[in-house]
């Protein structure tokens, strides 16, 4: 994806962290228009800065040091590193509870007032497809890897109302290149959409701890997304135009999670470890 100009004042140094991922590739390239540096950030292997508008720093989110080290000389954080699908507990623990309490505590100390967490809609997974609900409803996690971008929220909560550094958290619905089956056509968020949002997320003022649904605009969403409207977001994709593809796909039971509950499959894993 081609980034567009933008006429905001880029940040001096935004750091992203699980820069080697499906939404780290794509953000690589996209943001570079808002910082003057971005700093890359993941566990796997990067691929080498492209030029000195990047640094590109491995680190594990576990180790809390590293990741201390990690946020020195950053402005915003956009923090997309982690476990990002269902796993056994002890797999998500280090790098979703401990990895974003650790981003937190860095930031805290190094004076950084404005992140980004890569939430889900996994948060409230456990709705059905014909509830209509906004961020405010409460929680229903479908896993304990929707647990753990649930505690994610909580720890944005605790960080702005404690020492004051303001969050947008996203509930990133599903972004790909395109939707892959029939969920998402209501759960898609094109990668323009989502460039897009987190712009608006990175430059809001006083957005406090803010909660919104990382969503393109299709026609059959399940989710009020008026807090990500209040932050200037107008998505401009829609997944009607790969409804014959997916509808060629066939059609699951109607009492198949993926077609009953909003967080699909993710609500039948596990359990793990008997
Ligand atoms: N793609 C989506 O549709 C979607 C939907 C909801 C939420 N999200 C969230 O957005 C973020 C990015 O998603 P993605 O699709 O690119 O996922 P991804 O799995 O492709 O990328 C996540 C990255 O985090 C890194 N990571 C894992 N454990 C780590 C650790 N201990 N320390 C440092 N890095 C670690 C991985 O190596 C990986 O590169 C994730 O937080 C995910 O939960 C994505």
């Amino acid at each position: 994806m081609t980034p567009t100009p933008t006429a905001r004042p880029p940040f001096n140094r935004l750091l992203l962290t699980g820069a080697a991922g499906g939404l780290g590739k794509v953000l690589r390239e996209s943001l570079r228009p808002y910082a003057n540096v971005i700093r890359l950030s993941d566990i796997a292997d990067i691929t080498p800065a492209l030029d000195d508008r990047e640094e590109v720093v491995l680190c594990d989110l576990a180790d809390k040091q590293a990741v201390h080290q990690l946020v020195e000389g950053v402005d915003a954080i956009l923090h997309f590193g982690g476990v990002s699908v269902e796993r056994p507990f002890e797999e998500i623990l280090g790098a979703n509870i401990c990895g974003v309490f650790h981003i937190y505590e860095a930031a805290r100390r190094h004076g950084v007032k404005r992140m980004i967490f890569a939430s889900s809609n996994h948060v409230i997974g456990f709705y059905k497809q014909d509830d209509v609900i906004d961020a405010h409803s409460p929680r229903r996690p479908d896993s304990y890897y929707g647990l753990s971008k649930s505690y994610g929220e909580d720890m944005a909560s605790f960080y702005f109302d404690r020492y004051g550094i303001e969050t947008v958290s996203v509930r990133i619905g599903s972004s790909f290149a395109e939707p892959q089956n029939r969920r998402m056509m209501s759960t898609w968020l094109s990668f323009g959409d989502l460039t897009h949002l987190l712009e608006c997320a990175l430059y809001a003022p006083n957005v406090g701890h803010t909660v919104v649904y990382g969503v393109s605009d299709n026609k059959n969403v399940w989710w009020d997304n008026r807090f990500a409207t209040a932050l200037g977001y107008a998505a401009k994709d829609n997944s009607e135009v790969f409804r014959e593809k997916v509808e060629a796909q066939p059609m699951p039971a109607a009492d198949d999670p993926a077609m009953v509950y909003q967080g699909g499959a993710f609500v039948a894993a596990g359990p793990f470890g008997d």
